[in-house]
């Protein structure tokens, strides 16, 4: 398949909220990705339901959102009311995780399951069969615009491997540092969803930027 790609509006100009999403809706992005930090999974704090469901409005693609907070059991139910089409929730924040990622199902939203750049691929191994979509952070989370970490393309690589040995239905998201340097060679490693915030934002062109991480090859 074609690899798609996800802005994230965290890097975005909240200002002017509705025109950026208007730009993402008139550019070739597939998704919108939503990062959800609470000051205590990470040492930064975003938006919340109001904000989602205000952009759940003007959004004309898939919301992706990206939870970054401890007990997320707590909140399913709300950030599907919300407007999430897909809930990743982070490996690290969820202790009994098959029963989290069957909730988000079953809620009729995908389940991501996110690893921080120090936790290993194989810890997804029993969890595969019931999710459909793993993102794998290439910096630590909590702020746009950090270093893309380099050891992340070997553990897309194990990743892809794993998905295909066991012939699963799950899709390999990249999120932190990716721009257009970087973006073929994580797309050749495996990925299949590329989030980019300040490499979009942050340019000159917004929309054609988005257009060159969409148009790689
Ligand atoms: C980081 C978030 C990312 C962030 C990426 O914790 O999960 O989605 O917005 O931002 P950039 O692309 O600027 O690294
Ligand atoms: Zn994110």
């Amino acid at each position: 398949m074609d690899h798609l790609v996800s802005p994230s509006l965290l890097a975005s100009d909240f200002a002017h909220l509705e025109n950026e999403i208007q730009m993402i809706n008139r550019s070739d992005a597939d998704w919108l990705h939503l990062d959800i930090m609470d000051g205590v999974f990470v040492p930064n704090i975003s938006f919340g339901f109001p904000v989602i469901k205000a952009v759940k409005k003007i959004a004309a693609k898939p919301l992706d959102v990206h939870l970054m907070i401890v007990d997320p059991d707590r909140y399913l139910t709300r950030f599907g009311e919300a407007g999430a089409n897909n809930l990743t929730v982070q490996y690290e924040a969820c202790t009994h995780l098959n029963r989290t990622v069957s909730e988000i199902r079953n809620l009729g939203m995908t389940a991501g399951v996110a690893l921080n750049p120090h936790t290993p691929v194989l810890l997804l191994k029993n969890v595969l069969p019931y999710i459909d979509m793993v993102l794998i952070m290439t910096v630590n989370p909590g702020f746009g615009g950090q270093l893309f970490i380099k050891e992340s393309y070997n553990k897309i690589t194990e990743l892809h491997k794993m998905i295909d040995a066991g012939g699963y239905n799950v899709l390999i998201e990249v999120d932190g540092g990716v721009d257009t340097s970087n973006a073929g060679k994580l797309v050749e490693s495996g990925a299949n969803v590329l989030v980019a915030g300040s490499s979009v934002f942050n340019s000159a062109d917004p929309e054609g930027t988005i257009r060159k991480l969409k148009r790689l090859f």
